[in-house]
């Protein structure tokens, strides 16, 4: 499906005849306020446990736009057995989220699997009233020094865009390995920052393509890449991971598929988006934008271009995620590479 150029819903545009922005008819809805107070700046609020060295807020806003996007994955995979995840696991006991947000992922795998035990972990609490009661969510720095004892069947990550610099990746990635069974999953799903377009519909200045490169060079000056979709393939290989898969998709944004899933993953898209977006751009550019930081006014009125774009049904724009799940070693395959790593002992002839 990815390689093909979405189809345009012809009869999307006779809806839309007299033109007026709108927001799809929004189905989101605010999520209950937390009770946990984080630390405000530029009007929004970011968790404490790694003070200014996380960029996107945990606040109600940022967890509506979350929720959209966990819709928008289920949606894009809604033809297959499970939208969850796509390793090959049909009796996982033990499942871990690491940065879980606002949980939607954990709870949904809990459902799904009543015997497991799934693990979220986040540096924000999330804000929900009711776990399943085979669902536990810990507030947490992945980075330290994990306690869990019991090996994990399948590590799961999303959107984990930009959080770390490449060797803190490279951590993490062990952290993965050491922590699950042989034959053990991990997978992950990325977005690509910077959007696309295949018919010629995205004005020649796009607001919202410059802003995708501008949040990918601020993370680089920051020193933890946007580039994640790309890196994580690779990233995994270097960990040791074998047996590695990738699914590529399109993220339209808005509901200008012919394709009724994609029409419906691009509604939900854009309610990502429009929820989103301030929050992804206020920190990374206000600190490390180029060529200098941006000031608050500066991402806001960029956000106000982009808006118009996104709820423009003639603007035909994506963006391409990727979701990839590779194995660990069983212990036969580890003993027969120590074994072939093993130096081979000549044996000299008998005298
Ligand atoms: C963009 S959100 C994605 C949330 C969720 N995975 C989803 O797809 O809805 C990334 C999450 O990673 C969390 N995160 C970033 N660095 C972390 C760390 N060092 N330890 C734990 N969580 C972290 C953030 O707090 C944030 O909630």
């Amino acid at each position: 499906m990815s390689e093909q150029p979405i189809a345009v819903d012809p009869d999307f545009y006779a809806s839309h005849d007299a033109y007026q922005p709108s927001d799809f008819e929004s189905e989101t809805t605010s999520l209950a306020s937390s009770i946990y107070r984080g630390v405000m700046e530029n009007g929004r609020r970011y968790q404490t446990i790694k003070e200014g060295e996380y960029w996107a807020p945990s606040d109600e806003q940022q967890f509506e736009s979350l929720e959209a996007g966990h819709l928008v994955c289920m949606i894009l995979d809604s033809t297959s057995d499970n939208p969850l995840f796509q390793a090959p696991l049909k009796n996982p006991k033990h499942i871990l989220d690491l940065g879980t947000g606002r949980g939607n992922w954990a709870v949904d795998v809990a459902d799904m699997f009543p015997d497991a035990n799934v693990r979220g972990v986040d540096l924000f609490p999330p804000p929900l009233d009711w776990l399943p009661p085979n669902c536990v969510l810990e507030v947490d720095d992945v980075l330290q020094e994990w306690t869990w004892r019991t090996p994990f069947d399948l590590i799961h990550m999303r959107q984990m865009i930009a959080s770390f610099t490449s060797e803190e990746w490279a951590k993490v990635y062990k952290q993965c390995y050491d922590n699950l069974a042989p034959g053990g999953w991990i997978e992950q799903w990325e977005g690509d920052a910077v959007v696309r377009c295949d018919d010629n519909t995205m004005p020649e200045n796009c607001h919202t393509r410059a802003f995708g490169v501008a949040v990918v060079e601020a993370s680089e000056n920051w020193g933890h890449s946007a580039r994640t979709m790309s890196e994580m393939r690779r990233s995994m290989e270097e960990a040791g991971f074998v047996d590695v898969h990738e699914t590529n998709y399109k993220m339209p944004i808005g509901p200008w598929p012919r394709d009724s899933v994609l029409k419906e993953a691009g509604r939900l898209h854009y309610h990502q988006w429009a929820s989103g977006m301030e929050g992804w751009a206020l920190y990374l550019l206000t600190k490390y934008g180029l060529p200098q930081p941006w000031t608050k006014e500066e991402v806001l009125v960029l956000m106000a271009k982009i808006r118009a774009e996104i709820q423009n049904p003639r603007i035909h724009i994506y963006q391409r995620a990727k979701r990839v799940w590779a194995r660990k070693p069983t212990t036969e395959e580890l003993a027969a590479k120590n074994a072939s790593a093993a130096p081979q002992i000549k044996q000299e002839p008998a005298a």
